[in-house]
């Protein structure tokens, strides 16, 4: 039915929040003669209406965002009639988010090129606030995706924020206890939390995160990780079965695949894992260390200065993802304090080791194929050479299931946002969420039980 142009306008107010858009939205839509989109109630809406495509800003800055919003922006691109979609990179990132756009064949509509050599948090989220303020004053959005916990996800929420754009954050939730651990992402994901209106939660666990900080059930829905729906996208899309990288002989070795970034652990910690790397090569004939090594000029230093040329440790520049995907699947275990790692190592069944004190995501640790080791060298030398001298232990840790989700997470988000800006409820009914595995893992037995020490 439609309402009157003053009801319209009382309506359009007393939206909370206003979005700017959706004033546009009436004038537009009074010129049409239709019934605006409100986003808080489901109509029909005439032929001009069904025109109004539903504007979704997706923002990805670093290799992380870009491999897990991928599939997301593969997926609405199959919605055209529904979907107007809006690319956005902060360029956190440079040759690290050129890989992963190549490999997906995805490409940015807008790049807000904010990298700068071994800039500070506070110049990279100055940047990224003023970019996006101004993004989103000239492309008007009914909704901004955020993903993870970088800081392109925590300042483009906070610029949509400011601007009240509705905020999604896909892969929210996830809870370390520990706003240091890691740092600054901890932090960071609970800020994004703060402004978003709704959660997409991966797992069961990071659903039982956001309750129990009051965030109400029906702005949750649980989708499974998007790192699940890339992985199998780019095994539909090529082989993923590539030649070694140039410089690590193909001699039946077995791999001990690295890889170490952690801003908290820059400095003594990042030292002692390198140096744990040293004496496994020394105690272990058999085996190759692989680590690509992030641009990042804090890590490559240390690296570097205490890996560099040593025999059967191989450090390489970053790989494309087809090649990291190639490398996992080759490896015979991970040493990694990656957060991406962590969910993609389980896909693979290979044992991972976490070269962190705590993590927030805790279910393939609570499921048996990884473990919490630190970074003290002769914890993580200890559990390491467990694995590549017990085979039963290898075989246990290689076994089950990846417990962060099923590919569809993608599919969810897309139907979710869909029902969400119709104003539809329940947004997705309790069956079709991922189910996981894992549940109930209380915050403090993350890091207390599960550190081997
Ligand atoms: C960032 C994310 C971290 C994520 C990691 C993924 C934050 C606070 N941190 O790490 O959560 O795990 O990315 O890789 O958002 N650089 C290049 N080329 C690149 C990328 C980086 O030269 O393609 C160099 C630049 O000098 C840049 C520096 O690395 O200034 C640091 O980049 P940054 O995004 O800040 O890395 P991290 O914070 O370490
Ligand atoms: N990765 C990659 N090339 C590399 C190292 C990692 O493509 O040389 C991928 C990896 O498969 C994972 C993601 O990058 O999906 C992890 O990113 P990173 O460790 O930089 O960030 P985090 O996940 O810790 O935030």
């Amino acid at each position: 039915m439609r309402v009157s142009e003053l009801t319209l306008q009382q309506h359009a107010l007393q939206q909370t929040p206003v979005f700017p858009n959706f004033l546009t939205r009436v004038l537009y839509c009074r010129i049409l003669g239709s019934q605006p989109r409100t986003g808080l109630c489901a109509s029909n809406y005439g032929l001009q209406e069904a025109l109004m495509k539903k504007r979704i800003g997706i923002v990805f800055g670093t290799r992380p965002d870009a491999i897990k919003m991928a599939p997301v922006i593969l997926e609405l691109g199959q919605h055209p009639d529904e979907f107007e979609t809006l690319a956005i990179s902060t360029g956190q990132h440079r040759q690290m988010l050129d890989q992963v756009l190549q490999a997906f064949d995805v490409s940015a509509d807008i790049e807000l090129d904010v990298m700068r050599h071994n800039q500070s948090l506070s110049e990279l989220t100055r940047r990224i606030l003023e970019a996006m303020d101004t993004l989103l004053t000239k492309n008007p959005l009914d909704c901004l995706l955020v993903q993870g916990d970088t800081t392109t996800a925590f300042a483009a929420a906070l610029a949509a924020f400011y601007k009240k754009v509705r905020v999604a954050h896909v892969e929210a939730g996830l809870r370390s206890g520990d706003i240091f651990q890691p740092w600054p992402e901890e932090a960071n994901r609970k800020l994004a939390g703060v402004v978003t209106q709704l959660h997409f939660a991966p797992t069961p666990l990071a659903r039982e995160n956001l309750l129990a900080e009051a965030v109400p059930s029906d702005h949750v829905v649980v989708t499974g990780n998007t790192i699940v729906d890339a992985v199998e996208r780019l095994q539909e899309m090529h082989t993923i079965e590539h030649p070694l990288p140039d410089g690590v002989p193909d001699d039946g070795s077995q791999m001990v695949l690295v890889t170490s970034h952690r801003r908290e652990s820059w400095g003594t910690e990042l030292q002692n894992i390198c140096d744990a790397l040293v004496q496994l090569v020394e105690r272990f004939p058999k085996i190759r260390v692989v680590y690509p090594v992030h641009l990042n000029p804090n890590v490559c230093s240390t690296v570097q200065a205490r890996l560099g040329n040593r025999d059967r440790v191989h450090l390489i520049p970053p790989v494309d993802y087809f090649q990291f995907l190639s490398l996992l699947r080759r490896c015979h275990i991970v040493l990694t304090d990656s957060g991406g790692v962590q969910e993609e190592a389980p896909i693979f069944h290979k044992p991972a080791l976490v070269l962190r004190k705590v993590t927030e995501r805790p279910e393939a640790a609570q499921m048996g194929m990884a473990k919490i080791v630190g970074t003290a060298r002769d914890v993580i030398v200890r559990e390491a050479s467990r694995l590549l001298s017990n085979p039963f232990a290898y075989q246990t840790m290689a076994s089950g299931d990846c417990p962060y989700g099923d590919g569809l997470a993608a599919a969810r988000i897309t139907t979710a946002l869909s029902r969400w800006l119709d104003g539809e409820q329940p947004i997705l009914a309790e069956a079709e969420q991922f189910q996981g595995t894992v549940r109930h893992v209380p915050l403090g037995a993350v890091r207390d039980v599960q550190l081997a020490v």
